[in-house]
């Protein structure tokens, strides 16, 4: 089988395709057919050393990808072959809170990850995917996905009517906008671009705001909301968009901390916290579980994920380009 390796130094130039024997799965182990694998930002950083935590060569990159199970070890009770499954984002997490002993065990870094035709991983890692979702669809929600479905639901408890900001029209925001608008809640969609903020009100967003066009959206946001501001922020773009975020934020509202693509550095007004009432927390994805009620919740519904654009797995260099370019809206996959 083929897989994509990152060789002895940083960059998409160096990654190496390698062919080795398709593993074996152990006991509670399950060989996949990988089909088709999607990108994340994170995905990007990691293969430019320029992740938080940064990992040697020879890491199989992306985090996120579906398939078919083409074989089970002894032990393997829950899936048999021939079921389209996902892998979940954080292999040891199940269900609860996240435990420090846990920090090791994501895909694409430092687990091997999905650029691979087959992969062996424990039952108990895997989700069998919606049944109206395509390999493609299926591939998108292990990391994307369930971050937005954890800060929303899991810990944001979003009820009817809330009112959630999404920056961006990149993977987590797309899915944040999807996931609100199934809870009945009102959407305000910021990005840089008009054509965007376009696709994003066909997607449902209640209110669209351009922060080039408008750097201080903070006071739009809260015109949009007649005063009351936003009940949920995704932040994604962390330093260069935080102070902001609180200035937006109702009283009592909460800002789930999850991307930084402002930047590293930055400063925070603790007092801004107290006045708005604001809960602030970090989200790092989701369990497994998380994984579960995603896939539960979009087959109930019939929704199915926004990609921007579906690449051939060898042309991996071109889809993390257009990653990078940001000119996509929602996903971009890779079909292996
Ligand atoms: N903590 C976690 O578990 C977790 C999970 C997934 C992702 N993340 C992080 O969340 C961020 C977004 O991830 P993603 O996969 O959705 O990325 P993505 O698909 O690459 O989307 C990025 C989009 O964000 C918008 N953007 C860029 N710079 C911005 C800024 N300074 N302020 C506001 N918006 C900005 C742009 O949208 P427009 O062109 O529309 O403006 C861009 O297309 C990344 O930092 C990623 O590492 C964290």
């Amino acid at each position: 089988m083929k897989q994509i390796r990152l060789g002895s130094s940083f960059g998409t130039d160096n990654l190496e395709v390698h062919t080795c024997d398709i593993p074996a799965p152990g006991h509670g182990e399950v060989l996949i057919r990988i089909r088709a694998a999607s990108l994340n930002y994170r995905d990007w950083e990691v293969i430019n050393g320029q992740y938080h935590t940064v990992y040697g060569p020879g890491l199989v990159p992306l985090s996120d990808g579906a398939g078919e199970v083409v074989d089970t070890g002894p032990g393997v009770s829950a899936l048999r072959a021939g079921d389209p499954v996902i892998a979940s984002f954080w292999q040891g997490w199940h269900s609860g809170p996240l435990a420090d002993s846990l920090h090791a065990e994501t895909l694409g870094g430092p687990l091997d990850g999905m650029l691979s035709e087959y992969r062996v991983l424990p039952q108990q890692g895997l989700v069998k995917a919606p049944s109206h979702l395509d390999f493609a669809q299926a591939a998108t929600l292990p990391c994307a996905g369930v971050t937005a479905w954890q800060a929303l639901v899991t810990e944001g408890g979003i009820q009817a009517g809330d009112r959630v900001l999404v920056q961006g029209t990149g993977g987590v925001s797309m899915f944040a906008l999807q996931i609100a608008r199934m809870h009945g809640a009102q959407v305000i969609v910021l990005s840089s671009s008009d054509a965007k903020l376009a696709l994003a009100r066909h997607h449902g967003a209640t209110a669209t705001i351009n922060y080039h066009s408008t750097p201080d959206w903070a006071d739009a946001v809260t015109a949009a909301t007649n005063g009351h501001g936003v009940d949920h922020i995704l932040e994604v773009g962390g330093p260069g968009t935080f102070a902001q975020s609180l200035s937006a934020l109702a009283v009592g509202g909460q800002i789930n901390v999850i991307g930084y693509l402002g930047g590293k550095q930055g400063q925070i007004n603790p007092l801004q916290i107290l006045q708005a009432h604001a809960r602030v927390r970090g989200i790092a994805a989701g369990p497994t579980s998380t994984l579960e009620h995603l896939c539960i919740a979009i087959e109930h519904n019939g929704i199915t994920p926004i990609i921007d654009r579906e690449f051939d797995g060898m042309a991996y260099a071109q889809a993390l380009n257009h990653l990078t370019s940001a000119q996509h809206v929602g996903k971009i996959v890779l079909n292996l």
